[in-house]
């Protein structure tokens, strides 16, 4: 539809990107385009239907971005029926145009555990220099949700195969939880339960896992071994991991950081259905945590714009500005879920804000108006 060169630095050509996006708003939901028939957007288009460079819609849902030598690798869970069940990865050098590079990790690479097949929500891939080991870390599951356990696989290339390592609870059972776990058989495995989950490379080169622990109720960050494979040993509270949000029940928790701050973005539990967003800021990676409150600005911004939390990204060529990466659940039919990616930007206290936009481009100024 449009030259490749126009879309490379993902600038939007005046009038082109109007066009575009009054094509796609009349074509609602495009899903299942042929090769040819429809090309991916020429501007981000929160909540549209985002088409691959093949004309299928991206399937890489509760994901997560990992740069590597200039390209872009976006893996998410595959719901749609190309590959449904595995990691899908897809690549880019613009963040607009993704190619697609199959599944990463197949369902088939997943253990079976008491003969119950496992799945994999919210996959997250790192790199590590030392290994030269693209790791990837998932929430692993089972039908039920209280399997509740980080997944973790390797591959040489990013573009896999995965081989799956193993499925571990990096932090061993607590003893505070047991009071609140409502099936006393339970209450020791609910309280190293591992869901919803995220990786963050901090600038030192020591890599940490964020997820939510003791069946949601507190979420734990906890630094990662020399080989990102595991928890560093022996563990410490407070000294190479912490409990952080304690008790506040939130989820989809999205890391970032910026100048010496740690921010997480995160939401509240209420399964598919979307709810008000949070950032929370620290000057310690392991905390304390303290709430900003509502991130979002503009219509539907209690409710996240109708989507949830799964990563933030350094915005290329955009100084101090973010990208929000959110999944817009369709509960009933998982594939069709859409993504809202929007800016993140600071106001002129140093808060994190995302502005609803219907449509935007980078680079990004900075000088978003929430009011807009
Ligand atoms: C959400 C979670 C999703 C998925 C869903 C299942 O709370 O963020 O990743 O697990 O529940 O209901």
């Amino acid at each position: 539809m449009m030259p490749r060169n126009h879309r490379t630095l993902g600038l939007c050509p005046p009038g082109r990107c109007r066009l575009l996006f009054a094509v796609l708003l009349a074509g609602g939901s495009l899903g299942g385009g042929a090769a040819g028939a429809a090309a991916p957007p020429a501007a981000f288009m929160p909540g549209q239907v985002w088409l691959d460079t093949e004309g299928n819609p991206i399937d890489a849902h509760g994901g997560g971005v990992l740069q590597h030598r200039g390209v872009y690798y976006w893996y998410g869970e595959a719901r749609g029926q190309l590959s449904r069940g595995a990691v899908a990865c897809y690549s880019s050098t613009n963040l607009l145009d993704w190619k697609r590079e199959g599944a990463v990790l197949p369902p088939s690479s997943l253990p079976r555990v008491n003969d119950r097949r496992t799945f994999v929500e919210r996959p997250k891939v790192i790199f590590n220099p030392s290994t030269k080991k693209f790791v990837m870390w998932m929430h692993l599951e089972q039908g039920g949700y209280r399997f509740s356990r980080a997944g973790i696989a390797l591959s040489d290339t990013p573009v896999g195969t995965f081989t799956f390592l193993e499925a571990l609870r990096p932090i061993a059972n607590t003893n505070d939880f047991a009071s609140l776990a409502s099936d006393p058989a339970r209450q020791k495995e609910f309280g190293a339960t591992f869901r919803d989950m995220n990786l963050f490379v901090d600038e030192d080169g020591r890599a940490y896992v964020f997820y939510s622990a003791e069946d949601n109720w507190t979420m734990y960050v906890v630094r990662l071994n020399a080989a990102f494979t595991g928890p560093e040993l022996p563990a410490v509270e407070n000294k190479t991991w912490a409990k952080i949000l304690v008790r506040r029940m939130r989820e989809g928790v999205a890391p970032f950081k910026h100048r010496g701050n740690y921010f997480l973005v995160t939401s509240a539990c209420t399964g598919w259905t979307p709810n008000q967003a949070d950032c929370a800021v620290a000057d310690n990676i392991l905390g304390p945590y303290r709430s900003l409150g509502n991130p979002c600005r503009g219509p539907d911004s209690d409710r996240t714009f109708g989507a949830q939390s799964t990563f933030v990204l350094p915005a290329p060529g955009s100084p101090g500005c973010f990208i929000f990466m959110a999944d817009r659940w369709v509960s009933f039919n998982l594939s069709d879920s859409r993504y809202v990616w929007l800016p993140l930007e600071f106001d002129a206290e140093g808060t994190p804000i995302v502005p609803w936009r219907e449509h935007w481009s980078l680079p990004l100024t900075g000088k978003s108006d929430p009011g807009k």
